[in-house]
């Protein structure tokens, strides 16, 4: 399959970032999402980053209007009629995933490949009532995606070898490299990421080190881009501790239990980046 026309359902920052790769790849890209004017937010950062790559050397001259020109917005799902792939990507509920996965069904056809970029709900769930649901999986892209070079592409207990072998072909024409995985709760990279990130609030909650001694700590010590609780600042600490609540449900060890500061932190609003507060403070 060449997926010369792809549907991405949810603009916000995945969204985006999966259209722009799909857009600067060549390929049409039917962008969806509720939100008109998250749609538009999508359509500016995806100009804004292109712009800046462009000034970098990093794609060539006219990129930036080229992948635009690939890329229509619509605030109903029935444009992704005939895209033999629908990508979703919209926020992380299973029963607003579920009831997307039943219209993209019926509106792309027997044939298409639905997949999602959910970073914790099994992909073994979503397909579950969805008509042919070994062409369901998981294609779970990282932040920023324009930049990261991983696809951990998820297999659900009824995804086909074929629906793997097609996506992971798909990922490496997208200049990216993918990792498959079995569908188990966290997947590799949350499963392994937010034990560190939890037990990282766990230090500073116990007056072990301060925010800033235990991110120097990882940054320095194990070479990590950025310490702990600065990745947990820009992932959100509400996606945060719903991943550890995924894992702790999902594999029943108490190893997985969030620690009682990030639930405190997110009771009181404070998110990380977005809310303007986390284990730092950012200007807003
Ligand atoms: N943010 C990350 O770092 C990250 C990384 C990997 C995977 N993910 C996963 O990607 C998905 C999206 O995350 P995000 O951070 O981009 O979320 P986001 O909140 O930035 O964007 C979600 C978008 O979905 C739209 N939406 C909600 N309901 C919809 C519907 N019924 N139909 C169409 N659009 C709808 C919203 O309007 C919003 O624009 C989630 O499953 C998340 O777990 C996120």
């Amino acid at each position: 399959m060449s997926f010369d026309r792809v549907a991405v359902v949810g603009a916000g920052t995945m969204g985006n970032g999966i259209a722009q790769v799909f857009a600067t790849s060549g390929r049409k890209v039917e962008l969806i999402d509720v939100n008109g004017p998250a749609l538009e937010r999508a359509v500016a950062t995806i100009g804004k980053s292109l712009g800046k790559l462009e000034v970098k050397g990093k794609v060539p001259p006219g990129t930036k209007d080229q992948a635009l020109g690939q890329i229509t917005t619509h605030q109903d799902l029935k444009a992704a009629k005939g895209c033999a792939l629908a990508v979703e990507a919209v926020v992380e509920s299973l029963d607003t995933k579920r009831s997307i996965f039943a219209q993209l069904a019926e509106t792309c056809g027997e044939g298409a490949v639905l997949a999602s970029n959910t970073s914790s709900i099994s992909i073994t769930e979503l397909a579950h009532g969805v008509a042919r649901p070994e062409r369901v999986i998981g294609m779970h892209f990282m932040n920023p995606v324009p930049l990261m070079e991983l696809v951990e592409v998820v297999r659900g207990v009824r995804t086909s070898d074929e629906c793997v072998a097609t996506i992971e072909q798909l990922s490496r024409d997208l200049g990216k490299t993918p990792v498959t995985v079995n569908d188990y709760p966290g997947f590799i990279s949350n499963r392994v990421l937010m034990p560190m990130i939890n037990e990282a609030i766990y230090c500073l909650m116990e007056g072990v080190a301060d925010a800033k001694a235990i991110d120097t700590i990882m940054k320095l010590g194990m070479a990590h881009p950025m310490g702990p609780l600065t990745l947990a600042d820009l992932i959100g600490l509400d996606v945060c501790l719903h991943i550890m609540e995924v894992l702790h449900s999902g594999l029943g060890d108490s190893k997985y239990r969030a620690c009682p500061l990030l639930r405190n932190m997110v009771a009181a609003g404070k998110l990380g980046r977005k809310s303007g507060e986390g284990f730092y403070s950012y200007a807003r």
